[in-house]
């Protein structure tokens, strides 16, 4: 079997296990002779399918029942229009903090919306850090404060996140369940699926129920998350398949020993590589070094041709997703929970022979 290193920034590597035991289970789940794709949303197969998947969530980032866990389709850009359809009542404002291009679509959808503050701006270091908790100049009774925890694109993430007596909403689709967060700090945690938890097209949604109570008479019922919460994430046929990768992919990361555990190995793989980058001028590493994402590490080399180079020797020698985003250039290796350690260590080793033999 030849499976290559995968560094896509999203659609990106999913767990070994949870490949094998989707192949294992595709013809016949669980003695139901038919795979779970083919299985009504509300048999009582995929019931247990969706409550473990929940479960699991709950017991991971340990949330209490005062938060709904919502699996939503359309991914994270679907949570940039629906948090200011349900969240940005008339005559509102709504903090944004505007750390890349991801934080940059959010503000746009809440445009459409109603009055958006920008809150803190990276645009003049290029996105190259993140803001620290005292650098946000917040409205006095702001709807809410949007963040966006890990930047996909810039590669960098926020070390520690801001207070707001405004309910705090983050987009985490690119560390989702990477590092431990208090649930508890957070009025809502969202993100798209295809990076950590799953396939593509799907938003897992954490957020406190009495958040949803306020949304105007004037928005659509699908758009509604009181509508969602009320079905139960079964209000219209939901993406059941990702749905029984995300209840996988979580008890691979129970078995694990859970989020911690896994923060513990995410830091020692991204160690390895900025330990690679800062060992020689012939690598330039973007972010800022306080505020480097262990998820999504970004570097620039001499010239674009290099870049290149780069990029198709190691496509050839089976390390794929590399180029950075279309929007910036560059280099960028994405090592999600699922990437494993020997990934990264063959990326370095790699990058260690390109280097003699281009340096
Ligand atoms: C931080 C972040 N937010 C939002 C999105 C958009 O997600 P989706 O494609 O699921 O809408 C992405 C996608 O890469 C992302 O990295």
């Amino acid at each position: 079997m030849a499976r290559v290193h995968n560094f896509g920034a999203g659609p990106a590597a999913l767990p070994l296990p949870v490949l094998e035991k989707a192949q294992a289970e595709l013809l016949d789940f669980n003695g139901n002779g038919m795979s779970i794709m083919e299985m009504s949303h509300r048999s009582k197969g995929f019931d247990a399918i969706i409550k473990t998947a929940e479960a699991n969530i709950r017991k991971l980032m340990n949330i209490s029942d005062d938060y709904a866990v919502l699996f939503l389709q359309g991914g994270a850009s679907h949570q940039f229009a629906m948090i200011p359809q349900n969240l940005l009542l008339p005559g509102k404002t709504a903090d944004y903090a505007h750390t890349g291009e991801w934080a940059k679509k959010a503000i746009g959808e809440a445009k459409v919306v109603g009055k958006v503050n920008t809150v803190w701006n990276g645009e003049a270091d290029k996105f190259a850090r993140m803001p620290n908790p005292d650098e946000y100049k917040l409205t006095p009774g702001a709807a809410y404060l949007h963040i966006c925890t890990n930047e996909t694109i810039g590669g960098v993430r926020m070390k520690a996140f801001p207070k707001s007596s405004a309910p705090l909403l983050a987009d985490m689709s690119s560390e989702f369940m990477s590092r431990v967060v208090n649930v508890n700090d957070f009025a809502m945690i969202y993100g798209g699926a295809q990076k950590n938890l799953g396939p593509s097209g799907l938003a897992l949604v954490i957020m406190r129920r009495d958040l949803a109570n306020a949304c105007p008479e004037t928005v659509s019922k699908f758009m509604r998350y009181q509508t969602h919460i009320e079905g139960e994430s079964l209000y219209n046929t939901p993406n059941t398949w990702a749905i029984y990768i995300i209840k996988l992919v979580t008890d691979w990361l129970l078995g694990l020993g859970g989020i911690a555990a896994m923060e513990k190995l995410n830091e020692e793989k991204a160690a390895i590589l900025y330990s690679a980058l800062d060992s020689s001028s012939f690598w330039k590493p973007v972010a800022v070094k306080d505020y480097r994402s262990t998820m999504n590490i970004t570097w620039r080399m001499g010239s674009e041709a290099l870049e290149e180079k780069f990029t198709k020797e190691a496509t050839a020698a089976g390390m794929i997703g590399l180029k950075g985003h279309r929007s910036v250039g560059g280099l960028r290796a994405s090592i999600y929970n699922a990437c494993p350690r020997e990934s990264v260590k063959a990326l370095v080793s790699f990058m260690n022979d390109f280097e003699k033999k281009n340096g």
